[in-house]
């Protein structure tokens, strides 16, 4: 049996019911946590509170594939101080819980992000002098102070680039930047750094990795922001990288790498945490083909980043397509773009993920 075979063998989960043309044969599944630890990386998936502690076969798929969570949406500003003045973790406390419970690593998203704000934090609340010190760095600082210990790796700040917008540093123009100068991130990363000295901060932002120019501008952006942050002393760990991919993009792996390389040549460690691959309004094909696809064009991006040292691991977003992002936000009803399908049937996704872990280098875990 080959060295990579062998590997994947040892991570072979209990029998599972698999459906191929109609057939239900048991046969061990691979369990993408477990291989990618062997290998000093994370897998894990976005989940919710009412997910993970469910008696259903999807929390039962949660806990046996992912070594990591990262709450969807629950951890969001929006959904902790509904009320203002009033910080409402239930929800955050269940999923730390269960993550303890199973071992899992926990990455945090996100500390500041320009959606998902609570219903009070209109324009005129959030352009109000004062804003910054009595209701943002409040939040900022509670949350991570809260977690300090349990969450291993936060998105301190979400989605803060938008060259298109001809703003200095490409920054994109969100209610922060008004209240506090392009200066916001590395107030909310001093906030997260004091609250949670031992977590990792990360900048978390999506379309980084395609050839189209807009990307490009995006990706320099990233860099000169990250390369202007840390000159300026900030405590910036490592860049997320989303990842919702999209059938039918152009991509340029030497363009891809060249980025990660000088990412990772600031220090920074990187961690693919969306991953997703969106399939459009009308895909073609029958569910083999467009699976098919799909797994292909996670191997061609993900084999880029495997390449990198600093990768720290892969987060998708949702595990199965039922609650996936791209189906409930109407973009794709049908969507088939993670490891398991509305079924919770492995697709060729979840073969194409052991497999990369499989080839996968040995990381120090300490870099997570
Ligand atoms: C989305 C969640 O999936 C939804 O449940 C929520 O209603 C809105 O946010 N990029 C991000 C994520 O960084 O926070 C978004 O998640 C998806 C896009």
């Amino acid at each position: 049996m080959t060295s990579r075979r062998a590997f994947i063998a040892g991570a072979l989960s209990a029998p599972v019911l698999m459906r191929l043309g109609g057939l239900a044969f048991a046969a061990p599944l691979p369990r993408l946590g477990d291989l990618a630890k062997q290998k000093g990386l994370f897998f894990g998936a976005a989940i919710t509170s009412e997910q993970v502690t469910a008696a259903d076969g999807y929390a039962a798929l949660l806990a046996d594939q992912c070594g990591a969570y990262v709450a969807e949406w629950e951890s969001k500003w929006g959904a902790i101080e509904w009320v203002r003045g009033h910080r409402e973790y239930d929800s955050v406390d269940t999923i730390v819980a269960a993550a303890k419970s199973g071992g899992k690593m926990l990455r945090g998203h996100t500390l500041l992000w320009h959606f998902q704000l609570p219903p009070w934090a209109d324009d005129a609340v959030l352009g109000s002098s004062g804003a910054w010190d009595e209701l943002v760095a409040p939040f900022i600082f509670e949350t991570a102070k809260r977690y300090a210990g349990d969450i291993a790796q936060w998105d301190v700040v979400n989605e803060v680039i938008e060259p298109e917008w001809q703003e200095p540093d490409g920054l994109r123009v969100t209610p922060f930047l008004a209240m506090r100068g392009r200066g916001y991130i590395a107030d909310a990363f001093h906030l997260a750094a004091a609250a949670a000295p031992d977590a990792r901060l990360y900048i978390n932002e999506y379309d980084l990795c395609y050839a189209e120019d807009d990307q490009e501008k995006r990706r320099a952006a990233m860099l000169a922001l990250l390369e202007r942050l840390i000159a300026d002393g900030v405590p910036v760990h490592g860049l997320g990288l989303q990842t919702h991919l999209k059938i039918g993009r152009t991509f340029d792996a030497s363009r891809y790498r060249a980025f990660l390389d000088d990412v990772a040549g600031l220090g920074l460690d990187l961690a693919i945490t969306e991953l997703d691959v969106g399939e459009g309004p009308d895909p073609k094909g029958d569910t083999a083909t467009r699976d098919r696809r799909n797994a292909d064009e996670v191997r061609k991006v993900l084999e880029v980043a495997f390449e990198q040292k600093r990768l720290t691991g892969i987060v998708t977003w949702s595990l199965g397509d039922a609650v996936s992002y791209t189906r409930v936000s109407g973009e794709s009803p049908d969507n088939r773009g993670l490891p398991f399908d509305e079924f919770l049937a492995p697709t060729a996704m979840h073969a194409t993920l052991a497999d990369l872990f499989a080839q996968a280098d040995q990381r120090s875990a300490a870099s997570s």
